[in-house]
């Protein structure tokens, strides 16, 4: 099932800074690259580090608590590359409010 849930309005984020954002109990990371919005899961794959907590430089996020590093555009693991991965989302901009699509699993 496909969700479009409004997160913030388009001037929230400026370049280089993160937001973090719950839709229905999911955690997500929003940031702003260059203009650009990336919505990633803010759970990291180490112990669960809140990555919009973290450092974003360029399109990399930095985990806070022990620096593991993972590319926004595709939460793929770069520190270390051992092919772990973070959950991205599709980001849509309508008039001036962003909007995060989450595809949930069907249930049966
Ligand atoms: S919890 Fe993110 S690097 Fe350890």
């Amino acid at each position: 099932m496909r969700e479009a849930t409004a997160v913030a309005r388009v001037g929230d984020l400026k370049p280089g800074q993160m937001k973090y954002i719950v839709i229905d109990g999911l955690p997500i990371a929003l940031a702003n690259v260059d203009g650009t919005l990336y919505a990633f899961g803010d759970s990291c794959r180490h112990e669960g580090g809140s990555l919009s907590s973290g450092v974003l430089r360029h399109d990399t996020v930095t985990c806070p608590l022990h620096g593991w590093t993972y590319s926004v555009r595709t939460g793929k693991s770069i520190v270390p590359p051992v092919g772990l991965r973070v959950p991205t989302y599709a980001v849509e901009i309508a008039d001036d409010a962003v909007i995060v699509i989450v595809e949930w699993p069907d249930t049966v």
